[in-house]
């Protein structure tokens, strides 16, 4: 009786550790068998509190590592409010039984439309132009573009945030390849391609997939040498898939047009490459804000506590 009433009041532990939109930490306090915090931890820290967290609700900024996991004699749920798995050893999880979740769709248009505008942005020097301008320099002469109708774009990663892209740039007047060894076929205007006919035949060339072996550096020197000249080349996927050496000497020498970079190998990014990369007139970045708008981060922070609930059954 006294065991049974204990299990009654016990209360499951969930601890957020980056960021998450605020009515979904709503509904995630309404529930009365959860105890929630909510506090960015470092990792020392983290690992302090860990023995007693049942659910670690975590962005990208906090590194799910071997060490953390193992600290977590009671977790069960780690819960990543975004797409990428990257920065949480699912070996390990998988090998402690932990469940992993996340929001593969949630965040989807918000990438595709920051992807578009990296497009528009180099091609119609948006960045540069008000740079000029605050400076004073009244560059017109300078600054003719391209334009995105007509042009051919290359998706690598035909996944929910691929096809999101897939569907603006066609509404753009774009013709559109895509290479994704998981799709067979499509229901959009896109044709499937090899991956050296996207290198090949693109004019903006994207990447939507996950940092894993077999994408990293999947854009390196070998790639560029393919690519046509005067392409422009995106990556609002993650840091490590462009091979960043290998696209400032493609900058350098002229064979790419411009870079469209939200991602970084390191982040913030801090290697004399990336500096480097970022003192081009040519290179558009932003600080990983691809899922960052209030729409995104709402349907992320809604979907993943409903599937915490959902898995604890509560
Ligand atoms: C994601 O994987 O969901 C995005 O990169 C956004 C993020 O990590 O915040």
């Amino acid at each position: 009786m006294i065991e049974s009433l204990s299990e009654v009041i016990r209360m499951i532990r969930v601890h957020v550790n980056d960021p998450l939109d605020e009515e979904a930490m709503e509904l995630l306090r309404s529930k009365k068998e959860l105890e929630v915090t909510s506090e960015h931890l470092e990792k020392d820290e983290l690992i302090k509190i860990m023995p007693e967290i049942e659910v670690l609700v975590v962005r990208s900024a906090t590194k799910v590592t071997a060490d953390v996991i193992e600290a977590g004699k009671k977790l069960k749920i780690i819960a990543r409010a975004g797409v990428g798995l990257d920065n949480i050893d699912l070996d390990k999880a998988k090998e402690r039984g932990i469940k992993v979740l996340n929001t593969p769709g949630a965040s989807a248009a918000s990438v595709a439309e920051l992807t578009i505008g990296m497009m528009f942005a180099l091609s119609r020097h948006i960045v540069r132009g008000t740079m000029d301008l605050k400076e004073g320099k009244w560059t017109k002469k300078q600054l003719k573009g391209v334009e995105l109708g007509g042009k051919t774009l290359g998706i690598i990663g035909l996944g929910r945030i691929g096809r999101e892209v897939a569907k603006r740039a066609l509404a753009l007047g774009m013709k559109v390849i895509a290479y994704d060894p998981f799709v067979k076929e499509i229901d959009m205007d896109v044709k499937l391609v090899d991956l050296d006919e996207i290198f090949s035949n693109s004019d903006y060339i994207t990447v939507h997939v996950p940092l894993i072996p077999e994408t990293k550096h999947l854009i390196n020197d070998e790639a560029f040498e393919k690519m046509k000249k005067g392409v422009f080349v995106l990556n609002c996927a993650r840091g490590g898939i462009v091979d960043e050496e290998a696209l400032l000497k493609a900058l350098k020498d002229g064979k790419v047009a411009g870079a469209g970079m939200d991602v970084f190998e390191t982040e913030p990014p801090t290697s004399d490459v990336e500096k480097e990369l970022l003192s081009l007139p040519n290179v558009v970045a932003t600080p990983h804000i691809g899922a960052s708008t209030k729409e995104a981060q709402k349907r992320v922070g809604k979907e993943i506590v409903n599937r915490i609930f959902e898995e604890l059954g509560i």
